[in-house]
């Protein structure tokens, strides 16, 4: 048997939900769809109960055939957008969308030039080796740049110099290492996902109009964060005995972070970074006898025996019979100082603790901030927290102190969605109901403020630490997989993207299609635009999947005229305000891909695809400028034939070469064009 045989031959047979191979599943998120929806409760999926004196009626969209029933969600061949012409799009769309594509490459509009920013394996620092696929160590990890790069965050420091935000979500040590056995990793092998787990902080350097960017090495605030970085636990549930550990008797010291997926920049220039599927690095869950215990960890997907990396092997913390407490202190949504090298990381316990997507902060009018969180299970839940402070951007060091408090002090919430139809006109087939709109509207449920508890047999610590049993007490309405949330900077509606979830079965207005394959995005409207109102208004921007498909919807615009897109993930938007998403999992046949769609005006839901990413890869990290796109291509190669020996993708560097995760971006050719213009 080949190696390759070998390994294929221990990858579980599992059911996936999209496009997505077994082996992403298995390594990104413990095989989470496989396993059983871990939300057990009984909270109705939704109550289509007319919430008085705060409906809303949407206009009926012209081309829209209200009422019509879908025939079922057979999929013709994927449309291409067909614009009259590539400038019949919003201020910033104005590009030739690309076809659907299934090469091993990153492919642009015609008129774009692209550039791999920085790899997997490449040096932050002068005392790094380059990378070398066969002779990677933990020490050289350490100071190089992770593998599978989520979340982007770029920060403009000078002309033509920028620092990337980047978090290494996990590692795929089959098509990492040569001749990775699996039930035997070695001490190296582990020591090095260590290291490529975590952060970069690295600063990029070019022409600011556009063109190649370098990485410049040993810059003062490049920066590597692992799993070996001490961070500080903050926030009211900090040091709770719960959080305390043989080798942390405080409570408030955590090595590492893990599984950090998407982020976002605060108003006060520090970055937000979100531990997702934490569960699966924590061993022997199955050892464990306390009924309580058990029912916490079985609600945040943590079962069985060995974990799949093993590393409990080599670090008795990841193993819960030995180290019971340190699965609680990952889960939160960390803070990190970029223009600090030397500061501590926090893990703000304020904002709950699930497996965190995001965290994107939108400023009140009153200056105190609300931070959109989604907690990325199928049938688990949307979030927000506001703060008790306002920020002062003023930019003094009372400030930065000031600041420092926000994600501290104050209120976590969580939604519950209303519908404005009848429950008899939400078939399930994505079908519009008859008054031409999945919308309604919905309440923030609170869940604890600092010490106070508002859910019955929970202390506001439990609240923060245990949130997703909160939740289920107080009756949250169960999503289709809340991912990326975040606020437009020039509307302040929020947009939620909700990948999918193939096991809804009951469909409700805000979640319309059993069988969710393609996912959807949703826009919240928060009462009289304020980040801290308790009440919203909420509709659906897109139903996703092929637009010949009857049971999708682009904001009612004419869907001739619109690209194919499933699975919406991470959000970002530009300078006009328009939406880009890029997919994870795309469920149409092609690979995944960035696209931008107008939310506002005429053009409003003119979904128009600028960029497919190659073999087994992840579009992720969207940032759009004036003058460049940045995306991170996360997990190249990652398909279910992949082996070290025998890639199935050989982005970036071509021949036979390993795939890398790696930064991209991409210019207008000529290097005095604008994005989309
Ligand atoms: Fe890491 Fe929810 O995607
Ligand atoms: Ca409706
Ligand atoms: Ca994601």
């Amino acid at each position: 048997m080949s190696l390759g045989q070998f390994r294929r031959s221990l990858l579980p047979v599992v059911t996936r939900h999209s496009n997505r191979s077994a082996l992403t599943c298995r390594m990104r998120c413990g095989d989470a769809c496989s396993h059983d929806v871990p939300n057990t409760s009984a909270n109705p999926y939704f109550g289509d109960i007319l919430a008085a004196g705060i409906s809303r009626r949407r206009v009926l969209q012209v081309g829209v055939a209200g009422g019509a029933v879908a025939a079922g969600s057979m999929l013709a061949t994927p449309a291409a957008a067909k614009p009259k012409s590539p400038t019949d799009a919003a201020p910033g769309l104005r590009f030739e969308p690309i076809a659907p594509q299934t090469t091993d490459s990153v492919v642009i509009p015609n008129g774009y030039e692209q550039d791999v920013v920085i790899r997997w394996g490449d040096p932050l620092f002068s005392d790094a080796p380059g990378f070398d696929a066969l002779a990677q160590t933990a020490a050289a990890q350490q100071r190089q740049f992770g593998y599978n790069n989520d979340y982007l965050g770029v920060l403009e420091i000078a002309k033509g110099q920028y620092l990337l935000l980047v978090n290494h979500e996990y590692t795929d040590e089959y098509i990492m290492f040569p001749a990775y056995d699996p039930q035997n990793p070695t001490r190296e092998q582990v020591e090095i996902a260590w290291a490529a787990h975590g952060l970069s902080v690295v600063a990029v350097t070019g022409d600011p109009k556009g063109g190649a960017l370098e990485p410049v090495i040993d810059h003062q605030l490049n920066r590597r964060i692992h799993t070996s970085t001490e961070f500080e636990l903050t926030g009211p549930a900090a040091g709770h005995p719960l959080l305390q550990t043989s080798a942390d008797a405080t409570g408030t010291k955590v090595l590492g972070t893990l599984n950090n997926c998407s982020g976002g920049i605060t108003p006060w220039g520090t970055w937000l970074t979100a531990e997702e599927n934490f569960n699966q690095y924590f061993a022997n869950a199955n050892t464990v006898t306390d009924p309580t215990t058990a029912a916490r960890l079985a609600r945040y997907g943590i079962s069985g025996g060995e974990s799949e990396r093993k590393w409990e092997r080599y670090d008795s913390r990841f193993d819960l019979s030995v180290e019971p407490n340190e699965v609680n202190r990952f889960g939160w949504i960390v803070e990190v100082d970029p223009q600090d090298p030397t500061s501590t990381p926090k893990k703000r316990t304020a904002l709950g603790r699930f497996k965190h997507e995001a965290a994107n902060v939108r400023v009140g009018a009153n200056g105190r901030v609300a931070a959109y969180l989604g907690d990325d299970e199928r049938f688990d839940y949307l979030y927000k927290y506001v703060s008790d402070g306002a920020v002062d951007t003023s930019g003094t060091v009372a400030a930065r102190a000031n600041n420092a408090t926000l994600l501290d002090q104050g209120t976590l919430y969580v939604a519950r969605f209303t519908g404005n139809s009848p429950a008899s006109e939400i078939t399930g087939t994505g079908a519009l109901p008859s008054d031409g709109a999945f919308d309604g509207t919905g309440e923030w449920i609170k869940l604890a403020s600092g010490s106070t508890s508002y859910v019955a047999g929970m202390t506001a610590e439990e609240v923060y630490l245990f949130t997703r049993q909160a939740a289920d007490a107080v009756g949250a309405t169960k999503m289709d997989r809340p991912e990326d949330v975040e606020p437009s900077p020039n509307t302040g509606k929020v947009y939620v993207a909700l990948t999918n979830n193939s096991k809804r079965t009951t469909a409700d207005e805000a979640n319309p299609r059993t069988s969710n394959k393609h996912g959807h995005v949703l826009e919240l409207t928060e009462t009289a635009g304020d980040v801290a109102a308790e009440t919203f208004f909420w509709d659906l921007l897109l139903v996703c999947g092929d637009p010949n498909d009857p049971g999708t919807y682009f904001a009612g615009f004419d869907k001739s005229q619109v690209s194919p897109i499933s699975c919406p993930d991470n959000v970002a938007f530009d300078r006009f305000g328009n939406l880009w998403i890029a997919t994870d999992g795309n469920a149409l046949g092609a690979h995944d891909g960035l696209y931008g769609v107008a939310v506002e005006g005429k053009y409003r839901g003119q979904v128009r695809q600028f960029l497919s990413v190659p073999n087994g890869a992840e579009t992720c990290g969207p940032v759009v400028t004036k003058e460049r796109v940045f995306v991170n291509v996360q997990h190249p190669g990652e398909t279910d034939d992949a082996t070290f020996e025998n890639p199935t993708s050989n982005w970036p560097d071509g021949g036979s070469s390993v795939p890398r995760p790696s930064v991209v971006t991409v210019w207008r050719s000529g290097k005095n064009g604008q994005i989309g213009q």
